[in-house]
């Protein structure tokens, strides 16, 4: 299968989802349905490149709701599934973990028996073509030592609520796939980066509180590991996978680059003292706070992506220090877009106010 009509993605409106949305509007002739409930994660301004094409559409749906989600489905007849919806900060899954669970599994679930009811009455071409595809993280296989690699074989271990979330509902996917032989992909991919990350996560939190002068949080002893991708990278390789990948398989994504949280802050502290030469925090370095650690925090994650660059001929374009010299200066030109996150201006767009929740969850 290489070519797709019409593409489900579930959580369009977030940082991976409006990735993909960009990528499969600007790179191929499908027609995208972003199915999204907007939560606070949830920004429409991140499609503003795309959102006026005539192959983009938008359901302001919740995953959870069995009879909305049939009702898209009924209507625009999709030729798979592109699942990204989901509760996605470890951090939120630790103070609060209904939501993950509810959205992350119930919402998985909801998804995947309206996709079975819908296929089954698919007429035979249809049907053999249609693909439900997953949409994961490497957290579900837990924490490594020092040495060793995730591989699509490594047993799940998940250790946060999030993880655990995650883990549950690639269970349901593959039982889907055992059970009902609803023809399903997964794909478990490590950190990503790059533009319209909301700031609750690493990367964008250190920018902008850099830019701002304000103490760059760093948990522990910051050594802790984890394997970087730029976002394009990734939204380009679930749509290889999607495109391309065997039914029933699972495909790890990563990009081989390791880094201490630690490495990571520092990178950024010397990209903003060389781009902007006249900020009053240089070096931005000097921001650096250490703080109390994550309640369970894994300490390192690497993926093994060996198989989906033998199989499909996936590799990232991006190295890291490409992706975040591009990602830092995207965030220092596009104020516009987080100074709006940041106030809680962007939910205005939705129809709420701006007082609600806004940018950053309190540490
Ligand atoms: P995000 O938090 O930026 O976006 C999530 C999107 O899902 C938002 O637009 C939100 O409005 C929507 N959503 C949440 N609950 C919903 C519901 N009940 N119904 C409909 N829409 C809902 O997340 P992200 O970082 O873009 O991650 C996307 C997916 O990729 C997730 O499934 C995540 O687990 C996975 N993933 C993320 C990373 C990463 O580094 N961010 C790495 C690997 C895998
Ligand atoms: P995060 O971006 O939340 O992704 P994940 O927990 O899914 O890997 O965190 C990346 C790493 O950075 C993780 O080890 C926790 C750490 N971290 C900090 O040190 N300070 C912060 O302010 C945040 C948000 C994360």
């Amino acid at each position: 299968m290489s070519t797709l009509g019409t593409i489900v993605v579930t959580g369009g409106a977030g940082f991976i989802g409006s990735a993909v949305v960009r990528h499969v509007i600007g790179a191929t002739d499908a027609t995208v349905v972003n199915v999204d409930s907007l939560t606070y994660a949830g920004n429409l301004e991140s499609l503003a490149d795309v959102s006026d094409d005539s192959r983009y559409r938008f359901e302001r749906v919740d995953i959870c709701d069995f009879e909305a989600v049939r009702d898209v489905f009924r209507r625009h007849r999709p030729d798979a599934v592109l699942h990204l919806a989901a509760e996605s900060h470890v951090d939120r899954s630790i103070d609060g973990p209904s939501v993950f669970v509810r959205t992350n599994i119930v919402g998985t679930y909801t998804l995947l028996d309206v996709s079975r009811a819908y296929w089954d009455d698919l007429e035979p071409a249809a049907r053999s073509r249609f693909r439900f595809h997953h949409v994961s993280t490497d957290e579900v296989y837990g924490s490594l030592p020092a040495e060793g690699l995730f591989t699509e074989d490594t047993p799940y271990h998940p250790n946060s609520p999030y993880s655990a979330s995650k883990a549950s509902s690639d269970h349901l996917v593959r039982a889907w796939h055992q059970t009902y032989g609803l023809p399903v992909l997964i794909t478990n991919c490590s950190n990503n980066y790059g533009p319209y990350q909301f700031p609750e996560k690493l990367i964008p939190v250190i920018i902008l509180n850099a830019i701002a002068g304000k103490p760059l949080p760093i948990y522990g002893t910051g050594d802790n590991v984890r394997d970087w991708l730029y976002v394009d990278d990734h939204a380009a390789a679930l749509h290889l996978v999607l495109t391309h990948g065997a039914a029933g398989e699972t495909y790890n994504i990563g990009g081989h680059v390791e880094r201490t949280n630690l490495d990571v802050v520092r990178s950024i502290c010397s990209l903003l003292d060389e781009l902007c030469p006249d900020s009053p925090f240089r070096p931005h370095a000097s921001l650096i706070s250490f703080v109390t650690d994550r309640l369970g925090h894994d300490k390192r994650y690497a993926i093994d992506a060996s198989k989906i660059q033998r199989e499909l001929d996936w590799k990232p374009s991006e190295t890291f220090e490409s992706g975040l010299r591009k990602t830092v200066g995207w965030y220092l030109n596009e104020r516009v877009w987080w100074e709006r996150v940041l106030s809680g201006a962007y939910r205005q767009m939705v129809g709420e106010s701006s007082n609600g929740e806004t940018g950053q969850r309190a540490v």
